[in-house]
């Protein structure tokens, strides 16, 4: 089981503070310390402005901690990581790539051959469920299949650590389902650890192995909630007993972060 595992990422005291000066910095991160365990599936939950999206970037190694380290097997990230796949909010497509050259692009960045590339990317554009519309352009395809093809352009590039951030926030209901159900089978399959910001306790309670409750602005780590939900889930756990009590502990914790927050700022509700 996870627990038992070793941690893939951790982070070890992190501050991280933008800006310089006495007046025009903001810490963003204060002494933030976890860990994430090899094959796990995280969901990071708080207020807007917490730090999640910082958080994020700093396993990825597009930020460094003004403080404390953060480390991938034990060692420092010191630079954009590559073992680290990120996925964000906007689908981050190359409007003048196909489906298939998006999804080949890292491939062809890691200098895999042209034969290999077509084959691997063939796979994950399968995988995603966009098999025939491998020449198609982003323009043409609605939000949640551009969403399908970014998942399937990191996955392709096989990271060993997947980092989403509010993947799903811009799809429709349904789509965001549908999208749920997909990365929830991708990682039963792959048990490649994720680490899934969300501002939907419901999707957090639907995704994830473990869920990590953010404190308002600086982020620190407020609770680690292991998620106990019987697999595979399926949209029906969400009329469980079980479901109904964890939704509660969550809202709880977040409910009391926005609270606070809303002291010094504006804060945005996540959805219960
Ligand atoms: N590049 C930057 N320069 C200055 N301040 C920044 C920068 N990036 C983030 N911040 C500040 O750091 C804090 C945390 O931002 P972050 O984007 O990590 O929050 P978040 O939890 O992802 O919020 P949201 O839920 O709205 O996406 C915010 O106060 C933000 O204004
Ligand atoms: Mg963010």
């Amino acid at each position: 089981m996870a627990e038992a595992g070793a941690p893939i990422l951790s982070a070890r005291h992190v501050t991280k503070t933008f800006g310089a000066g006495e007046a025009g910095s903001v810490v963003a991160i204060r002494d933030l310390s976890m860990d994430v365990i090899e094959g796990e599936f995280v969901c990071l939950l708080g207020a807007s402005g917490c730090g999640k999206t910082t958080m994020l970037a700093l396993f990825a190694g597009f930020l460094l901690p003004t403080a404390g380290q953060v480390l991938l097997r034990g060692a420092p990230i010191t630079g954009i990581e590559p073992r680290c796949g990120m996925v964000f909010q906007s689908y981050a497509l190359f409007p003048w790539k196909t489906v298939r050259g998006n999804v080949e692009f890292g491939l062809k960045m890691q200098g895999v051959g042209r034969a290999a590339r077509r084959e691997a990317g063939q796979r994950f554009i399968d995988l995603v469920k966009l098999t025939g519309f491998e020449d198609r352009y982003p323009v043409e395809l609605s939000g949640g299949m551009q969403q399908r093809v970014t998942l399937a352009r990191i996955l392709a590039a096989n990271p060993e650590v997947l980092l989403m951030d509010e993947p799903f926030a811009a799809l429709d209901a349904m789509t965001r389902q549908v999208m749920q159900e997909e990365v929830l089978r991708i990682h039963a399959a792959s048990r490649k650890t994720t680490v899934f910001i969300t501002h939907s306790i419901d999707e957090a309670l639907i995704l994830s192995d473990r869920i990590v409750v953010m404190s308002a602005r600086p982020g620190r780590i407020k609770a680690v909630l292991p998620n106990k939900l019987p697999t595979p889930r399926h949209v029906s756990v969400q009329l469980s007993p079980d479901y109904t009590a964890l939704k509660a502990q969550v809202w709880r914790l977040v409910e009391s972060e926005l609270q606070a927050h809303d002291e010094t700022s504006r804060a945005v509700a996540p959805k219960p």
